[in-house]
């Protein structure tokens, strides 16, 4: 057992001594704390909001809870941390940087690997997103409860527009701090630069990095429009941020708040798919008015798939959980196994 799940465990075991002695679950009112990775008007907050309304409506308005933006709470890798011993009760993150705490979420930041909203709905509202959600509080002590999808991540760029991987050479990009997303530029032949999130808008103002990936959402919410100018259409990872709960703080909760807290979280969820499919496209066009230009990569993209798919995804066969985990999720996507 690791570190993380010691401490979990003992928490746990400390809630059911107090129970046992007679003090008893979490009864009274609660105003929980959501750290949220991203800024105003991204899909993360969008989630947030539904879920806050639907906590507060499913608990008979006795639980409420308050978002915390553009991670004042921590980086996002740090709020899975705090999460994990109980010093945070919720973070609203992007998968990759859940997957360094739990590996086998990473088959969800294989490139290429999830290639529309709808297997992304599929995959996590699954059989495939039910194993996930047990392997992470296994592996993290923290439960997923919600799934934002955010779209697909595209490149951007301060310097030129890049269509090509001659075009991308040379260019530094930050990466978050996620070996496959790393192993994936350096199969398209660059040294990307890890970095937390929080630290990105500035790396990316002073020209401490020319570019980074993420979605149009979070480009916009974030305000990356100004300071970077090129977006390069690729579709190489569909982001999803799960909205995660300390499972110390989940376990210390009654029965009736723990099912406000699950079926919060799995009406967020819905209306986080409509967000994305509803403001999308706008959003898009939000930032060619603002002054960036989006171009498409050269022949479907085609050299940054094969590159991609065949250095990276067998490196990772084993952390996701094995080959035939693998092909068992391609199978229930209709694709071919590897
Ligand atoms: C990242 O690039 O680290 C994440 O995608 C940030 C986010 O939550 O949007």
């Amino acid at each position: 057992m690791n570190h993380k799940n010691k401490v979990v465990k003992a928490l746990s075991l400390t809630a059911g001594l107090l129970f046992a002695a007679g003090v008893g679950l979490q009864a009274q009112a609660k105003t929980f704390k959501i750290a949220v990775g991203d800024g105003g008007g991204s899909p993360q907050e969008a989630l947030g909001k539904k879920f806050v309304e639907e906590l507060k409506e499913r608990s008979g308005g006795k639980h409420s809870a308050n978002l915390f933006l553009n991670g004042q709470l921590g980086s996002e890798q740090d709020t899975v941390n705090d999460a994990s011993i109980g010093t945070l009760d919720f973070s609203i993150l992007a998968i990759n940087n859940v997957t360094p705490f739990s590996p086998t979420v990473g088959v969800f930041t294989l490139p290429y690997m999830i290639q529309s909203l709808d297997e992304a709905v599929q995959l996590t509202q699954g059989p495939v997103g039910k194993e996930l959600v047990e392997n992470t509080i296994r592996d993290a002590g923290v439960r997923i409860i919600g799934w934002t999808y955010s779209g697909f991540r595209v490149l951007s760029n301060s310097k030129k527009p890049i269509k090509t991987l001659e075009d991308l050479q040379g260019v530094v990009v930050r990466v978050p701090k996620n070996e496959i997303m790393i192993d994936t530029y350096k199969a398209w032949g660059i040294n990307p630069t890890p970095m937390a999130w929080s630290e990105t808008f500035t790396a990316l103002q002073q020209r401490v990095v020319d570019g980074q990936d993420n979605p149009y959402m979070t480009i916009y919410s974030m305000k990356f429009d100004e300071v970077q100018k090129y977006i390069t259409n690729i579709r190489y990872l569909f982001s999803i941020e799960p909205l995660i709960v300390s499972e110390a703080v989940f376990q210390d909760q009654n029965a009736a708040t723990q099912k406000a807290i699950l079926d919060a979280g799995e009406a967020a969820t819905k209306y986080s798919a409509k967000f994305l499919a509803e403001s999308e496209a706008a959003i898009k066009e939000e930032l060619v008015k603002r002054g960036m230009q989006i171009d498409d990569p050269a022949n479907g993209e085609k050299e940054w798939i094969e590159k991609a798919t065949k250095a990276v995804w067998p490196k990772f066969y084993e952390s996701i959980g094995g080959k035939e985990k693998l092909n068992a999720v391609l199978k229930s996507l209709g694709r071919d196994a590897v």
